[in-house]
Order: structure tokens, then sequence, then C-alpha cells
């Protein structure tokens, strides 16, 4: 009989990418029935997820009680929290952990989870305010004492963010476009297309615990400077991009005034520390590592201009 994975988030982004990678991979599906948590099942993205053969369960990563339920009788589960509900980095880590205190008591074999660095340790305390990377890494810290193996996937900044949020290429009075943001020219930024590549790294997890056990994947097409992202707008999209580094004050009134701070410096942590800090071997080499492991390749940056609609 084959055992149950179950994915929080399966209505979001992470999860979703992940119940797409499992029904895709003859083995993984096979070996996996899937359950996905909502706190509504009757919502669409639920309902998509029946159509899918996915099991749809209620829980709500505040009520412990509801988790366990969730959960029970699952032999994996794939644990993904939403910082930007509650902007509270107090409630992401307790969210998390609920998740695997509730995998633990229901003897749960494999706990794999969403998490990053904890980017107060990794910069030495010069940046320390970066709640959601902070609260991940904690919940990452406490899932590593708990009775089950544990695997970990590391996602870079969404690709997504750059259609679409303040790094949009705007329109300039020539015609060109601006790409802006705080980043040196040089600086090398880690991108993933979420959607499309989550569920290739959580794959990887899921297919053999054994090798994973404790470690680490990270998520990411690629390290690109801005003026590469530029290029690769430009040759893909056939207008003309161009970066523009902006003054560190003009570019973080871009956010409403509670997250000035912890984007100023999440985005100095991406300019100044590769995003992932020097963990292990260093940020490039450990991506190195995660690619040469995957049977997925993940998608570069100029596949996902390719697939997207720019300058609307
Ligand atoms: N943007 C970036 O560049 C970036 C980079 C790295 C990491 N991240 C992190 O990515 C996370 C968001 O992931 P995502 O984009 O996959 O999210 P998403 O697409 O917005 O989906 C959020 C998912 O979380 C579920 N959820 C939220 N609160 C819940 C609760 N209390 N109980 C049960 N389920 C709950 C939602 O389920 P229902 O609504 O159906 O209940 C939904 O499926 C954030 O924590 C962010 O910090 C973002």
């Amino acid at each position: 009989m084959s055992k149950v994975f179950t994915v929080f988030g399966a209505t979001g982004k992470q999860g979703g990418s992940v119940i797409d990678a499992v029904l895709r991979n003859p083995e993984l599906s096979k070996t996996y029935r899937l359950r996905g948590v909502t706190r509504d099942p009757t919502k669409g993205n639920a309902l998509k997820l029946k159509e899918k053969g996915v099991e749809v369960v209620a829980g709500d990563q505040n009520d412990l009680a509801s988790l366990r339920t969730a959960v029970r009788g699952s032999s994996a589960v794939f644990a993904v929290t939403n910082f930007f509900e509650s902007m509270s980095g107090e409630t992401e880590f307790a969210q998390g952990k609920a998740m695997a205190d509730a995998a633990a008591a229901e003897g749960v074999e494999y706990f794999i989870a969403s998490t990053l660095p904890n980017a107060a340790v990794v910069t030495n305390g010069a940046l320390a305010h970066i709640d959601h990377f902070n609260s991940k890494a904690k919940i990452e810290e406490y899932a590593r004492t708990l009775p089950f193996k544990s695997a970990f996937f590391w996602p870079a900044m969404f690709a997504q963010e750059i259609n679409g949020h303040d790094l949009i290429p705007k329109k300039q009075d020539d015609g060109t476009y601006a790409l802006y943001c705080i980043w040196a020219p040089d600086s090398k930024v880690p991108l993933i297309d979420i959607v499309a590549d989550t569920g290739k790294c959580v794959a990887q997890l899921l297919k053999d615990p054994e090798r994973w056990n404790g470690k680490r994947i990270y998520g990411a097409g690629g390290f690109y400077t801005p003026t590469e992202m530029a290029d690769i707008l430009s040759k893909e999209t056939g207008k003309t991009v161009k970066y523009v580094q902006l003054p560190d004050k003009v570019f973080t009134g871009f956010f409403p005034e509670p997250l000035q701070e912890e984007f100023y410096e999440m985005f100095m942590l991406m300019r100044d520390w590769k995003y992932f800090g020097p963990e292990g071997k260093g940020a490039e080499a450990e991506l190195a590592d995660s690619h040469a492991a995957m049977d997925e390749k993940p998608t570069t940056f100029a596949e996902f201009v390719r697939k997207n609609k720019w300058f609307d």
C-alpha cells in the first residue's frame, strides 16, 4: 500500500509545486498518496487539488490539534510557512514548530521544510532584522532536534518578484526600461522560478531520505548580477532594459513603513552576502552541488523570462 505524503501550503506556490512534481514523477506517484492541507477545503485552489486526485484536509498552522489530525498516518510531510500573513517572526516560528511537533507526535518519519538561513548569524550580526529569514532558520534548528529524519529546502529570491514588484522594469521617457534595486551592478543574486522548481528540489529530497537526512537543497536556477538580469530581459523581450542602482533610501522608500528595515536588510543580504550567506562550502558551490543532485534541472532566468509576460 502506498504511503501518505502530506503537503502544507498545497494551495500556494511552494506546496502546489511540490504536489505537481510528485504527481508527474512515476516513482514518487506510486510510492506516495498525496494529502494537501488548507484552512479552507472549499476554496478554488483546494478544489483543483481534488481534481488532481489529491486528498484535501483542513488544518490551521495556529492550531496544533488540527495539525495532528492533518498529518495523522503520514510517512512524510512538507512544511512551509507564510510570514507575510502575520508579519511576525514569533508567529512564523510558532507555526513551523507546531507542524514539526504534530509530525513528531504522529510518528511521521521524514519532515521536509522550506526554511532559510539565519541572516543575523551568517552576517555576524550585521543584518539583524530580517525576521522572515531568522524565524525560518529557527524552525529548521528546532526540527533538527526532533526524532524524525529531516531535510530542508532553501529557496532563493523568487524570480516572480522581478516581474510585478518594486523592481519591475519601469518604462523611461526614451522608451527603454529600468530595473531598479540597491544591488551593486556585480552583486550575485540567486533567483528561483518558485512555481516550477520548488517541486523539483523537494522531490529530490523525498526520493532519498537517507541521503538527505540533516541536509539542505539550495533552490535557484542560478546566480545573476542585476546587469545580467537586464541583459537577459533585453535579449529575450526585444526591449532595451538597463539596470539602475538606486540610493538605499530611495529604493527602500518603495516599501511600506513597517517592512522598510526588514526589506532593506534583505536586499543588503543579497548585495553583500549572496543571500544564502557563507554557509557550508559557500553559496555558489552549495548551489552547484544541489544542481548536480537534481534529476529535473532548474529553470534558468532566461527560460523564466521567455515563459512570462513582461511590460504590461
Ligand atoms: N518572495 C520571495 O522572494 C521569497 C523567497 C524565499 C522565501 N519566501 C517565503 O515564502 C513563503 C510563502 O510561500 P508561498 O509563496 O508558497 O506562499 P503562498 O503562495 O502565498 O501560499 C501560502 C500557503 O500557506 C498556507 N497557509 C498560510 N497560513 C496558513 C495557516 N495558518 N494554516 C495553514 N496553511 C496556511 C496557505 O493555505 P490556505 O490559504 O489554503 O489555508 C497557502 O497554501 C513566505 O514565508 C516567504 O517568506 C519568499
